[in-house]
């Protein structure tokens, strides 16, 4: 667990190297825009757009360090209970970033997918969620994973149930029920374990987010509010995970 001050990595000017060893996949909690946006006497809303501003510095960053897989936390199963306008302005922020972005992400062999329940949400988005993820199937130069209506709990439960259906209807035996299974039946299913997550804006706790597959992970905590994370700061991440055994 780690602590990292950003003035040093402004002070130091870095910017994204290859590094010899990336983890193979960083998953992130963007949090802190609320704070972002209240020091500046803006909107929670206003501090959401800032966040989505850092999201496509980092999304740069992690195709320049030669990061493969990349997951962020957009929208937790407890994010409903805040206000209607915040919920709405996220999903419409979530809903131009697919507009905006399919030909950037495609142009730049990005694959875009989305976990978590999306049963959810509203009929445009779910549209827009499965035509980008249709669209950049064939690319792997990164795997972008952003969970909308995602929490950890939520995704384990569902995936026993399929489980116990499977098992019930005589397609499974229970002795097949294995680590690897329940790996491959959460939302996650192909995707590498998760080997550094990455939490802004000093909170140390996990959240819901990835507890299965960050079993192993090391985390890293920043000070530094989502909207003012930089590919900088990730180089510094880097670094500091390529010098670790
Ligand atoms: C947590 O900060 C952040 C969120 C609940 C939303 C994250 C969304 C974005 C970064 C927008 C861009 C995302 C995509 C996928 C386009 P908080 O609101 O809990 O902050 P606080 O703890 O300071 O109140």
């Amino acid at each position: 667990m780690n602590q990292l001050d950003f003035e040093d990595v402004k002070k130091k000017g870095l910017r994204v190297p290859k590094f010899k060893t990336v983890p193979a996949h960083i998953a992130i909690v963007m949090d802190g825009n609320g704070r972002w946006a209240n020091q500046r006497g803006l909107s929670r809303i206003e501090g959401h757009k800032a966040g989505e501003a850092a999201l496509l510095d980092v999304v740069a960053g992690a195709i320049e360090a030669g990061v493969k897989n990349l997951t962020v936390y957009a929208f937790s199963t407890e994010n409903w209970k805040r206000s209607t306008e915040e919920v709405l302005g996220l999903m419409s922020i979530f809903a131009r970033y697919i507009e905006r972005e399919a030909d950037r992400l495609a142009a730049e062999s990005v694959r875009m997918r989305f976990i978590g329940d999306r049963s959810r949400l509203d009929a445009r988005l779910q549209r827009l969620m499965a035509g980008i993820e249709e669209r950049t199937a064939q690319y792997s130069r990164l795997n972008l994973t952003v969970a909308i209506n995602y929490g950890g709990r939520d995704e384990l439960t569902r995936a026993i149930r399929a489980i116990t259906v499977d098992v019930a209807e005589g397609r499974l035996d229970p002795s097949a029920v294995t680590e690897a299974l329940v790996s491959q039946r959460l939302d996650t299913g192909d995707l590498p374990d998760p080997d550094l997550v990455i939490r802004t804006s000093g909170e140390t706790r996990t959240s819901n987010f990835l507890p299965w597959q960050a079993a192993y992970a090391e985390f890293e905590f920043t000070q530094t509010l989502w909207p003012d994370f930089t590919p900088d700061e990730l180089a510094l991440i880097l670094k500091r995970f390529g010098n670790r055994d």
